[in-house]
């Protein structure tokens, strides 16, 4: 069969590691697929950096707009980032120019994703978003296709990598806080604003995203109570150890009888818990459902290539599918049909 066709914008820390690992992966990929996956066209910011990639066989945009619509794309992969701007004006014309997307991008989607996933579903496309949760966690198949029919109750956990990664290396090893996020930024887990990591943002934007998809209603991350880590000090994290807890940054949703409760901040748990357990980059999100009890999904939460391995079993569940084949509701509920946001009193 043909190659499938994907044009990539956006060629950071994830980027990179989509191109290389496709590069890479391409015997693999092939045979499972039935065909070869390649990037024929790529867009960034800056055309001159050195990636460590070799992009000598795509064609270049300046504009991702221009790549989402270019005709002889059938994928636009969108690893911009940013809830607005190129991010948006892209996957929108990618949508409606009957493209499927790819995207990483959870505060696109916390703000937008009801609005895309309507275009998505009218035009027939599939916009899979398995990275902008929980890094390489396959938690959006999960809970779009596995749990079907299942009621959720709960859904929690540590959604940011960064965060827990400083929480973890504080307690440790004693060290201060600066040094533990510069590391993360090092190491590439930090969002392009670290502050989204410490102050809650991005986890809130990752929870809104789990919320629609246990409870079926609209996302609304503007109902999420929201506290960071930034004040957490050494000394908060003697005191919870020397009561047998750990600080981590959760995310919590749950029905309750008036309505949804979202909220982030950092959580005293209990040092004999499994939540306490993960460490470093490492995620974890515990869904609580009628039929399966408590299911627990851990691992790498953020990084190029963990983040590259959900972005490419999304493009390869694309180069899978059959032409004409119609696709499921992007949030596992048909859009139209989402609920409006109950908001818990
Ligand atoms: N900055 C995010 C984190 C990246 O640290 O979890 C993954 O979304």
């Amino acid at each position: 069969a043909e190659a499938l066709r994907i044009g990539i914008a956006g060629l950071g820390t994830v980027g990179a590691s989509v191109v290389r690992m496709l590069a890479a992966k391409q015997a693999e990929l092939t045979r499972q697929c039935g065909r070869g996956i390649v990037p024929v066209a790529v867009s960034a910011r800056d055309r001159g950096k050195d990636r460590g990639v070799d992009l000598s066989q795509a064609q270049w945009f300046d504009d991702p707009v221009a790549l989402a619509r270019a005709p002889g794309i059938e994928v636009f992969v969108e690893l911009i980032g940013g809830e607005d701007g190129p991010a948006l004006a892209a996957v929108r014309a990618a949508l409606e120019a009957g493209r499927h997307v790819v995207t990483a991008n959870k505060a696109l989607l916390s703000r937008h994703g009801v609005e895309l996933a309507t275009i998505a579903e009218e035009k027939g496309v599939l916009l899979n978003y398995e990275a902008a949760v929980a890094g390489g966690i396959p938690v959006i198949k999960t809970m779009r296709e596995a749990l079907a029919g299942n009621r959720v109750n709960r859904v929690f956990g540590i959604l940011n990598g960064t965060a827990n990664y400083i929480l973890t290396r504080m307690e440790a090893e004693g060290i201060d806080f600066e040094t533990c996020l510069a590391e993360a930024q090092r190491l590439g887990y930090a969002e392009a604003d670290p502050t989204f990591d410490i102050e809650g943002h991005d986890t809130a934007h990752k929870l809104s995203i789990l919320t629609s998809l246990a409870f079926g209603c609209r996302i609304s991350a503007r109902d999420i109570y929201m506290e960071g880590i930034s004040n957490i000090t050494q000394a908060d994290i003697r005191a919870a150890s020397e009561l047998g807890y750990r600080i981590k940054l959760l995310g919590v949703a749950q029905k309750t009888e008036s309505g949804i409760e979202q909220r982030v901040h950092p959580t005293m748990v209990p040092v004999s818990s499994v939540i306490a357990q993960v460490h470093g980059v490492t995620n974890a999100v515990a869904i609580e459902t009628d039929m399966l009890g408590e299911l627990l999904l851990s691992g790498p939460g953020a990084g190029g290539d963990a983040t590259a391995s959900a972005v490419i079993g999304d493009i390869a569940d694309i180069a899978k599918s059959r032409p004409g084949f119609q696709h499921g509701p992007v949030f596992g509920w048909p859009a139209r049909a989402l609920t409006p946001y109950q908001r818990a009193r």
